[in-house]
């Protein structure tokens, strides 16, 4: 299991500080087998990572840039995002992808650049309400995970997350129900398998993310392919982001 935070841009400089202090002090020591990270905006990432210092709770960015330095203002690096104390970062979110321009492509990109730093890529996917009331969903969700993954080799599958976010039940309180979420997770380890093999497939954590909150967590924690939670809103409060990592403990996988 890896519950992971998306703080989205929200927290400033002290405010990031004082979240992942009480982050920390939530999560104490998760049990066996479950992992946790936060992924703060860029400008709290080494502040945080002073806060995150010998405790259990690893570090993310929320995306990276493909190319390895350069004439990209604005841009950050992945060997930046190592230098700060990352452990995973975020590709190919749908907020990227929506109101940034990110293609199949440039996931696909992303993802071999972290990969070629020793960052594990949180890969996302999912598809839009328009996509799903069409039953268009598995389609979108192959292409995808199919695009993003073609050029990627894995040493170990803990070397790749994949995480599924419909994109109607991000930020709007509506989440999949364990059902739906359980089916399509199931459809992605089909294709991870076909992509890697029955010997790595099995071990490659697939999180659900989507209004995933502390009431809805043991449900949809408790789908057989469902190894976590990305999470927005309810990683913006210590004591909901930490019942969401005791709903996984209870799990127990
Ligand atoms: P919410 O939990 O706020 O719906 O956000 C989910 C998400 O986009 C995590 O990356």
């Amino acid at each position: 299991m890896l519950i992971a935070g998306n703080w989205k841009m929200n927290t400033d400089l002290t405010g990031a500080r004082q979240l992942a202090a009480s982050v920390v002090s939530a999560v104490g020591t998760p049990g066996a087998g479950v992992d946790v990270a936060v992924c703060p905006p860029y400008v709290s990432l080494d502040a945080v990572f002073t806060v995150l210092h010998g405790s259990a709770v690893r570090l993310g960015a929320q995306d990276l840039h493909e190319a390895d330095s350069g004439a990209f203002t604005g841009a950050v690096s992945a060997a930046m995002l190592r230098s700060v104390g990352c452990h995973y970062v975020i590709v190919g979110h749908s907020e990227r992808r929506q109101y940034f321009g990110e293609t199949d492509a440039s996931v696909g990109a992303k993802v071999l650049q972290a990969r070629r730093n020793r960052l594990v890529p949180i890969v996302c996917v999912g598809e839009t309400l328009e996509e799903r009331d069409a039953g268009r969903e598995r389609e979108v969700v192959e292409r995808q995970t199919v695009a993003a993954l073609r050029d990627v080799r894995l040493e170990s599958a803990a070397d790749l997350v994949i995480a599924y976010e419909p994109v109607w039940a991000i930020g709007t309180g509506r989440t999949a129900t364990p059902e739906q979420a359980g089916a399509m997770h199931a459809f992605v380890r089909t294709l991870l398998r076909d992509r890697f093999g029955p010997e790595s497939a099995p071990g490659i954590r697939i999180l659900y993310g989507g209004s995933m909150k502390a009431e809805n967590a043991a449900e949809l924690l408790a789908q057989p392919d469902v190894d976590g939670g990305l999470i927005g809103g309810a990683a913006l409060k210590a004591d909901s982001f930490a019942a969401i990592v005791r709903a996984a403990e209870a799990a127990n996988r």
